[in-house]
């Protein structure tokens, strides 16, 4: 096998793309910067920032990130089409270190039912198209789309002519989620053999067998060096191949893989809750790496082998990925500048207008909570540096009725822009009748597609949060509701969507003004 030119492995983002794609995601342009910034905190190396010709949000969500993000390479997704290239190319232009990626389906199934085209054809749309966009751009990356289900030798093929025009990564996905360890191990190890050393070899894999960080971890071993991933997983149907959890393979086993890896492992706890957020996607308790059993001891035996040495039990301390260790540290009567040194103890550094904010709830919270742990200051913080937008309804007051023998209703004040209104209504349950209230204030009919409840923080005085995802007049928004009453956190929850679709739409309608 052909020496590797760097044993170092690049690892590319694509949380923002194909990440966005999980069914329920719907990331406003602010959003998507607040984690590209979070992410170049990490150190990854690059950022897939969007896919531009899609939609007006995505371009200016590229260009975004392309003028604010410094330190990773900010890369953005185009079919092989002169159209989506040009769109592509606009967005990147204030990028420093700008990365085009260009994919063309080659398997079969998709060359004859999806694009009608011959191998021929396919070969000649590849080696035209990135010599059109190597005229613009040096750093070229080609995905043969569902490379997996392609002919082995018809995919070397279309690497080779795309190598020959100028693409410097050759990205291999297995789109479908379709492979097997083995046998993609092997194909990755088929390139390469017979692929020049100075071309990166590129993994994507999708998780619909549940392999995709395994095979991830095969094709790093047979010669990958660059793998792409998203954080908790999210992205297409059953996800993408987990940004964390393949770190962390690396950095715990590296023995084994014998690669290096650069990134600032004590920021992926801050990242996925940071996703977690902002998607309205819950991360599974008992997920690798990121859950919130991923380093409880429940077990008695266990725990008594922790205290006795923790390696006994745990592979790698939960610090490594910058899970607080202590729980009980502020009270009541905490200061301010102790509340900020704990922040700066977990990796949260605000300024001084946001700390007086944080320290604001912070009081608020105690008044409510005898005890205020890490995870309790990481979802204030979370809260307070949230990408800011100025929220048309803000909550003022609700007043709920319900029990065994009742109608459930609600009442709620809201004020707009300094405006109070109040309404009320009946309904099946009190979260109904509170969204059924809401809703006759704000005068849109929010379809509810999901509730979710979870407790954030420990304890009967736990904070709840409650992620709710509204389809309002087509669009998907997801809003996100904390408080230690769970009814007031479901309120806070829906007018959060309600604001994120007002402020989406303004953006929208400012974006045509603006012609951009
Ligand atoms: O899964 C896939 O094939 C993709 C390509 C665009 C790389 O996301
Ligand atoms: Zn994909």
């Amino acid at each position: 096998m052909k020496k590797e030119t760097t044993d170092r492995i690049i690892f590319f983002d694509t949380t923002l793309r194909d990440g966005e794609q999980s069914p329920g995601a719907a990331l406003t342009s602010n959003a998507k910067l607040t984690i590209a910034r979070q992410l170049a905190k990490m150190n990854v190396d690059i950022i897939e920032a969007g896919f531009p010709i899609a939609s007006e949000d995505d371009a200016y969500a590229v260009k975004l990130i392309g003028r604010e993000v410094r330190g990773p390479v900010i890369c953005a997704l185009a079919r092989c089409v002169t159209r989506d290239i040009e769109a592509a190319l606009k967005s990147l232009e204030s990028a420093k270190r700008p990365r085009l990626h260009l994919f063309l389906a080659t398997s079969e199934i998709h060359r004859k039912f999806k694009l009608s085209k011959a191998k021929d054809e396919i070969i000649k749309i590849a080696r035209e198209m990135v010599c059109f966009a190597k005229k613009y751009i040096d750093d070229i990356e080609f995905s043969p789309e569902d490379a997996t289900r392609t002919e082995p030798d018809f995919l070397l093929q279309v690497c080779k002519t795309v190598v020959e025009e100028g693409a410097k990564t050759l990205n291999i996905p297995d789109t479908v989620g379709y492979a097997v360890c083995e046998e993609y191990g092997a194909l990755i190890r088929f390139l390469r053999e017979n692929i020049p050393d100075n071309i990166v070899i590129s993994v994507h894999c999708h998780n619909d067998l549940g392999l995709a960080v395994a095979n991830s971890l095969v094709a790093i071993k047979n010669g990958a060096r660059q793998v792409e991933c998203t954080i908790n997983g999210i992205g297409e149907r059953a996800g993408n191949a987990s940004l964390e959890e393949i770190a962390m393979n690396l950095i715990v086993r590296k023995k084994y893989y014998n690669v290096s890896v650069n990134l600032e492992t004590r920021q992926i706890y801050r990242t996925s809750k940071l996703v977690s957020s902002l998607t309205g996607i819950p991360v599974q308790p008992n997920k690798a790496i990121v859950g919130d059993n991923a380093f409880r001891h429940e077990a008695g035996i266990h725990q008594d082998g922790i205290i006795k040495y923790k390696e006994t039990y745990e592979i790698m301390r939960p610090q490594m990925v910058g899970i607080p260790e202590s729980t009980l540290v502020l009270g009541k009567h905490s200061g301010r500048h102790a509340l900020n040194l704990r922040l700066n103890s977990l990796g949260i550094s605000v300024d001084e207008k946001t700390l007086d904010r944080i320290f604001q709830q912070f009081k608020n919270l105690a008044d409510k909570k005898k005890e205020i742990n890490d995870l309790d200051l990481i979802v204030l913080a979370e809260q307070e540096t949230m990408p800011s937008f100025e929220p048309v309804y803000v909550l003022e007051y609700f007043h709920i009725l319900s029990g065994t023998s009742t109608v459930p209703s609600a009442t709620v004040r809201i004020s707009k822009k300094g405006e109070i209104f109040e309404d009320a209504s009946l309904g099946d349950g009190p979260v109904d009748a509170l969204y059924k209230a809401i809703d006759r204030i704000v005068k849109l009919s929010p379809k509810l597609q999901e509730y979710k409840i979870t407790a954030v923080t420990g304890g009967k005085d736990a904070q709840g949060e409650v992620v709710v995802s509204l389809v309002i007049n087509g669009m998907t928004v997801a809003g996100k509701g904390v408080s230690t009453d769970i009814i007031e956190a479901s309120a806070r929850a829906y007018l959060n969507a309600v604001n994120q679709f007002l402020a989406r739409k303004s953006v929208i309608k400012k974006r045509k003004y603006r012609g951009t």
